[in-house]
């Protein structure tokens, strides 16, 4: 039985009023986030048989406002996400209105960014997340690893965009690369990486924008 499964029981035979927020049941909608034993995870995703010998604890999932019980607020984490400009930019508009613009890629391109693009924003590495514990501005490290997934699309032009975006107060330098993040996220994605990558590039540009400096597209400064 999952954390879940086990709610919705507790929920129909004992409380009808607890409020939790689910969907697919298989840790694809990234919905049912919640602090498992201390820990952020998917509710659908963990076995109430781990926790057999210590008991078990839910709770609200932390740095997020409350709405009731087990739901939490994601509109700012979501504003947070929209930040960083997730989707693919290009200079020449009217070519991503053409249906017949095609933008090829080879695999060694794609690898570039793949873990990156299954996030399913389940929001459990910002509620891990130290510096969010104190810094409710940071972007946080769901937005800043879609910032490094599209910055490292070899398709996208609009590195430049995001680059200065977190490159700036609450930024990527207010990481303390403490890892937690990476450590409870449940599809494998690596945000402290992605936060770390960034720093480079951000370091990359700003040698490139010396006077004098060779010009260079920011996919070749990895
Ligand atoms: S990076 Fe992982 S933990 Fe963070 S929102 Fe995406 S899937 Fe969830
Ligand atoms: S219900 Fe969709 S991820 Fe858990």
């Amino acid at each position: 039985m999952t954390v879940l499964s086990a709610l919705l029981y507790a929920k129909e035979n004992f409380d009808h009023s607890i409020a939790i927020r689910y969907s697919c049941r298989m840790a694809s909608c990234g919905s049912c986030g919640m602090m498992i034993n201390g820990l952020p995870r998917l509710a659908c995703y963990t076995q109430v048989n781990e926790f057999s010998a210590s008991g078990l604890t839910v709770g609200p999932l932390e740095h997020y406002p409350l709405v009731r019980d087990l739901v939490t607020d994601f509109d700012g984490f979501f504003s947070k996400h929209q930040s960083v400009v997730p989707f693919l930019v290009r200079e020449n508009q009217a070519e991503q209105e053409t249906s017949e613009s095609e933008y090829r890629q080879n695999g060694a391109e794609l690898d570039e960014f793949l873990q990156f693009s299954y996030c399913i924003k389940c929001g459990l590495c910002n509620a891990a997340c130290p510096t969010l514990a104190n810094d409710s501005g940071f972007i946080g490290p769901q937005a800043l690893g879609q910032a490094y997934r599209y910055v490292a699309d070899s398709r996208d032009e609009g590195a430049l965009l995001r680059l200065k975006k977190v490159d700036s107060r609450h930024g990527i330098w207010r990481c303390h690369f403490a890892g937690s993040c990476s450590f409870v996220c449940p599809k494998g994605v690596d945000p402290a990486l992605a936060i770390q990558r960034l720093r480079r590039l951000v370091i990359s540009k700003s040698k490139l924008d010396r006077p004098g400096a060779p010009l260079m597209p920011v996919h070749a400064a990895h």
